[in-house]
């Protein structure tokens, strides 16, 4: 009797934990919510749609600076990449180290998982 019940008391722990670990797994995947928090007050993920920062529409694989009706730092103009997820990883970690002198004055996700789960999102923000 005195060893059934904190028995069944941590088996209902171990059960909590394993649903909230299923939930962060399922959430690293591809969150809009971090895009939200960090990003959208000046970029959305429409296409032509420029807000103070560029469209991020097809993000991935995208010429850095290739949105014409967008007015870009000098800096950006001559970065001359690829957006691929490494440049992104690189660019997001801390924008002003990659281009010094971004227009972008935002300082970077730090959290890996966050940022993972983030350019997940901008490769794929309909699905
Ligand atoms: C304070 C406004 C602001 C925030 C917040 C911001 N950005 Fe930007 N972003 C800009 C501006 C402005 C530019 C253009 C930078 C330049 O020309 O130097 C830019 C440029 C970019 C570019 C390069 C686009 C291209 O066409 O080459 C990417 C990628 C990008 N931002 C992603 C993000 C992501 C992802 C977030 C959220 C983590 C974010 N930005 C947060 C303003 C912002």
């Amino acid at each position: 009797m005195s060893v059934k019940k904190p028995t069944v008391l941590s088996l209902s722990i171990l059960t909590v934990v394993f649903i909230i670990d299923a939930a962060a797994i399922v959430s690293a995947k591809s969150d809009p919510s971090i895009f939200k928090r960090y990003c959208s007050v000046c970029h959305s993920v429409e296409e032509g749609k420029n807000k103070f920062g560029p469209s991020l529409a097809n993000i991935v694989g995208r010429h850095s600076a290739s949105i014409d009706n967008f007015g870009y730092s000098e800096p950006m103009k001559r970065l001359g990449v690829i957006w691929t997820l490494e440049n992104l990883d690189r660019y997001l970690t801390s924008p002003a180290e990659m281009v010094p002198g971004t227009q972008m004055a935002f300082p970077g996700v730090k959290n890996r998982d966050e940022r993972k789960a983030l350019i997940d999102y901008l490769a794929d923000p309909g699905g």
